[in-house]
């Protein structure tokens, strides 16, 4: 079980810093976790006397909870920080958050925040691995993984597929861990969205192909990721309506006809079902969605384990 690779002691902030056989290395640890997680007695030792915290001052449940339950399996002790009730509401500072809670001992955060880069100020602050889950619209390396690890376990590897990926692609940090993760692992991406939710340049800095017609982008897909419609930016004029932008972007039993027959329909949630995806495809047996959830936590368990060194048995 990955033994080969060390990632003891090390930072999780984006995917640009792990290569393709160390992305192997967890998904195949995330296997092992998987199966004890589908036991009657879904619990290990590996991790007692360790202490995880999840420092999220965004709001989250799949991420949040997912890793406080793979920290829990693992029987590390769990720091759930809770911002609204917490001190930074009387105007404490990030730093000084970050090293009281550090003066209690804890052995890793996992941080979602607002501001990019606010995961390697964590890392500084404590001197503690810090796992990114989720810095403003930056980056979502466990998300990514999660979604490496789901195409992997239904289409049996990454290589050679067509990943595309659909929405609102300016202001998601799931799209851009993907596109760095997917690509490392043989894919090839193709990101499609109206001209307004797709920033110039894509190609370039990711090496992707970039889309704005839904049916050409979607011509041979083996996988489909909807992105969530930030309906706050509806009034911001970045297209007409809701309903137009779900008339040109809505991934449907209708528009999934464009992919290849057999093509997955994935989507990291939170959803708005009827807007960027409609409910007859969420609940068809192309989707994944739920699975995705399920194996967030299997692949939060296998990155726990080898960042603070578990040991089997
Ligand atoms: N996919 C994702 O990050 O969901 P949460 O915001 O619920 O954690």
């Amino acid at each position: 079980m990955a033994e080969s690779f060390n990632l003891l002691g090390r930072n999780m902030y984006d995917l640009d810093d792990y290569t393709a056989e160390e992305i192997t290395a967890i998904l195949d640890a995330a296997v092992v976790m998987k199966e004890i997680n589908q036991r009657d007695y879904k619990k290990l030792p590996t991790l007692k006397g360790k202490t995880v915290c999840t420092l999220f001052v965004e709001n989250s449940t799949r991420t949040k909870i997912s890793f406080e339950l793979a920290a829990s399996r693992l029987s590390a002790d769990l720091i759930s920080f809770e911002a609204e009730t917490s001190s930074l509401q009387k105007g404490e500072s990030l730093q000084d958050t970050v090293e009281t809670l550090n003066a209690m001992g804890i052995d890793l955060y996992i941080i979602r925040h607002s501001s990019p880069g606010s995961p390697q100020l964590v890392n500084k602050y404590s001197g503690k691995p810090v796992l990114n889950g989720g810095d403003g619209r930056h980056a979502h390396p466990t998300q990514a993984l999660l979604d490496m690890f789901s195409v992997r376990e239904v289409l049996g590897t990454l290589k050679g597929l067509k990943v595309v990926i659909v929405g609102d692609i300016t202001n998601s940090r799931v799209v851009r861990s993907n596109l760095i993760g997917m690509k490392k692992m043989g894919a090839s991406v193709t990101i499609c969205g109206p001209r307004t939710l797709v920033p110039g340049h894509m190609e370039e800095v990711y090496g992707c192909t970039v889309e704005y017609d839904l049916k050409t982008a979607l011509k041979d897909a083996d996988v489909v990721m909807g992105l969530r419609m930030q309906l706050e930016r509806q009034t911001e004029g970045l297209f007409p309506s809701l309903e137009e932008y779900s008339k040109h972007y809505s991934i449907s039993k209708e528009t999934m006809q464009w992919a290849k027959k057999n093509a997955i329909v994935m989507h990291p949630g939170p959803m708005n079902r009827g807007i960027e995806i409609l409910p007859e495809i969420v609940e068809s047996s192309q989707s994944v969605i739920i699975e995705q959830v399920t194996n967030g936590v299997a692949v939060r368990m296998a990155l726990l384990f080898l960042i603070l060194g578990g040991k089997m048995g």
